[in-house]
């Protein structure tokens, strides 16, 4: 596989990796294809039958509750046939390798995995065996891998933003937080700047900040600040990120406590944005530790939204994989 190794000879998407690389008109033709998605998840009989006959296995060897279950949601919304594997009782613990486990399950015929593993690279490898093997017909769509990429959240973030702000070439938009661990974050940012967003703020500790823009998942500039009331100063929108305590190798941060008093958003930090602010978190949330509960349930919260429009994003995605 060459260059961009998740688009096909036509410059299709034929797996989703990364959303390094994507320009600007696929992303819109992702948020496109998923609009009516949402208006259908609306009705009554919430199925449409554009993956009927399919097999999508959730190849899930990392722990989730939202992406694991709206790519489930999403893939019986589509008529697939969905088949979870909990890879913690499967034969992954009796030291399989992935490259097996994943033949085997290729053997039964997939049409498509959906893979979210603690290893950097680990969808791209199996890609990459795939094809090597004559059966690149399967699909797979990255659901997190280490801290590299989680290219469905930063979609459903996208998509949120859209919805809420329209103009992408008009905002200010702050990413807060543990950027050094977040997957979510590089993804954001490749996003984020594709989509034209003049100005992307990251806010952090210097111990939770990359020291590239490349490593932050940017090209162009991203304006840095370890001060969170400065870097709030007139945002449209506030993407905060969890503190990945499972990924910290020795002692990051002096204490919860210390980390809530400078880079928790609170009502009194928030007030610095612009008054229409949104709030954004991919979850699980940390209350108390990167987000007050007033401002995780409060007017300018469009968290629990993320959520819901993770599931036509996450269509929008599996149908247009499958057509390619
Ligand atoms: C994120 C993940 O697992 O990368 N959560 C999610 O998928 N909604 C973020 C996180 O764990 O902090």
């Amino acid at each position: 596989m060459t260059r961009n190794p998740q688009l096909n000879k036509h410059g299709e998407l034929q797996h989703l990796i990364t959303l390094e690389g994507l320009s600007r008109e696929i992303l819109a033709a992702i948020f496109d294809t998923a609009e009516p998605f949402a208006e259908v998840a609306e009705r009554e009989i919430k199925k449409v039958p554009l993956l009927r006959g399919k097999s999508v296995f959730n190849l899930f060897f990392e722990n989730s509750t939202r992406t694991r279950t709206t790519f489930e949601i999403a893939a019986k919304r589509l008529s697939a046939d969905v088949i979870n594997l909990n890879i913690s009782t499967s034969s992954a613990s009796k030291g399989e390798s992935l490259l097996d486990t994943v033949d085997n399950l290729a053997a039964m015929q997939a049409d498509m995995f959906v893979v979210r593993h603690a290893s950097s690279g680990a969808p791209y490898l199996i890609a990459q065996h795939l094809a090597a093997t004559g059966r690149d017909h399967i699909h797979i769509v990255n659901a997190g891998d280490g801290r590299h990429a989680h290219p469905t959240q930063g979609l459903l973030d996208m998509y949120t933003i859209r919805h809420y702000k329209k103009d992408f070439t008009r905002l200010t938009v702050a990413v807060v937080g543990d950027l050094l661990h977040s997957r979510v974050a590089r993804s954001q940012i490749h996003a984020l700047q594709a989509l034209g967003v003049p100005e992307v703020r990251v806010i952090g500790p210097r111990t939770l900040l990359p020291t590239g823009v490349v490593e932050m998942g940017g090209r162009g500039s991203l304006r840095v600040f370890h001060d969170m009331r400065e870097g709030l100063k007139g945002v449209d929108v506030v993407m905060m990120l969890r503190l990945q305590n499972e990924r910290m190798a020795g002692a990051l941060l002096p204490s919860p406590q210390e980390y809530f008093k400078y880079y928790g958003l609170t009502p009194e930090k928030l007030a610095l944005a612009k008054p229409d602010a949104i709030v954004m978190h991919p979850g699980p949330m940390n209350r108390g530790i990167e987000i007050d509960s007033a401002v995780a349930d409060g007017a300018h919260s469009v968290i629990l939204p993320q959520v819901t429009f993770g599931i036509a994003v996450r269509m929008a995605v599996m149908s247009m994989l499958a057509g390619n």
